[in-house]
């Protein structure tokens, strides 16, 4: 059976706008009224923007009436309790949130956060009804070496080894090198599209059908003029944009490079 002849919930390929820690009331405005006019004439591509915690109730009232999703970029690991900071998925879904990223090498990095943790934050926004957006990817000196099938089939491996391979059915994951993140220095279609293929076959292993649902996406220095090339590529089902969505415009062309007509 080949991909498209299942039943996705949405045949469309995706790009997602990371905004990370960027942002203000008026800014937000702006950019999203800049979405909005750019993409009432692109049916081809599901958009989702991802914000920061507090701008969730702005971004629910801009986009409630429109075609546009939205999510979160990180959540806590536990339903509820005493946990100063965290935020939970409940909350999430309290301000319409559709999407989480999860495990972006920024937060595991710079918070330490291990395969496991991420594993269940995973499983707690599946639970929740929220599609999990995970991120992985190597260091340059792992790709150097050589290993970077090894260390993104190991991110893998742990939800599969705590969860199963089913905890993918309708899922996102999203393949960022870390060393595009932020660099301007893409992965090529090539690296992409190797690794890509990769991962589906490391979850394809453990749940075939699970596999056949699940949409890998290609983070790290996405602009307009290399969108066009990933977004051809049949194996890549969507974009996860960090800088350039912060430019309606750029982020614009960014989704019109999906093609006409493509189905993951
Ligand atoms: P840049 O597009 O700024 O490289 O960021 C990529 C990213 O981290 C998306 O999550």
């Amino acid at each position: 059976m080949s991909r498209s002849d299942t039943t996705l919930p949405s045949p469309h390929k995706i790009v997602v706008a990371n905004w990370k820690m960027h942002g203000n009331l008026a800014r937000n405005h702006t950019l999203v009224d800049g979405y909005l006019q750019g993409l009432k004439s692109l049916s081809q591509a599901d958009v989702v923007i991802c914000v920061p915690y507090p701008y969730l109730a702005q971004i629910q009232s801009l986009l409630s009436e429109t075609h546009v999703a939205w999510g979160a970029q990180n959540l806590a690991k536990y339903e509820e309790g005493a946990y100063t900071g965290e935020v939970s998925a409940g909350m999430l879904c309290d301000f319409g949130a559709q999407y989480v990223i999860i495990g972006h090498s920024e937060r595991s990095t710079a918070y330490c956060e291990s395969d496991e943790n991420i594993a269940e934050k995973f499983m707690m926004a599946k639970r929740h009804g929220l599609t999990p957006i995970l991120c992985v990817g190597e260091t340059l000196l792992e790709r150097e070496a050589g290993v970077m099938e090894r260390v993104v089939g190991k991110q893998l491996e742990t939800i599969i080894r705590l969860f199963g391979g089913e905890a993918f059915a309708n899922s996102i994951v999203s393949y960022e090198p870390i060393w595009a993140i932020g660099t301007g220095l893409a992965a090529s279609a090539e690296q992409a599209v190797a690794m890509h293929q990769f991962i589906r076959d490391t979850v394809s292993a453990a749940d075939k059908s699970a596999a056949d649902t699940l949409k890998i996406l290609y983070g790290g220095s996405v602009n307009p003029q290399n969108a066009v090339q990933l977004l051809n590529q049949q194996e890549i089902d969507g974009a996860l944009v960090g800088r350039c969505s912060l430019n309606a415009e750029q982020f614009i062309k960014i989704c019109q490079a999906v093609p006409e007509n493509s189905v993951v």
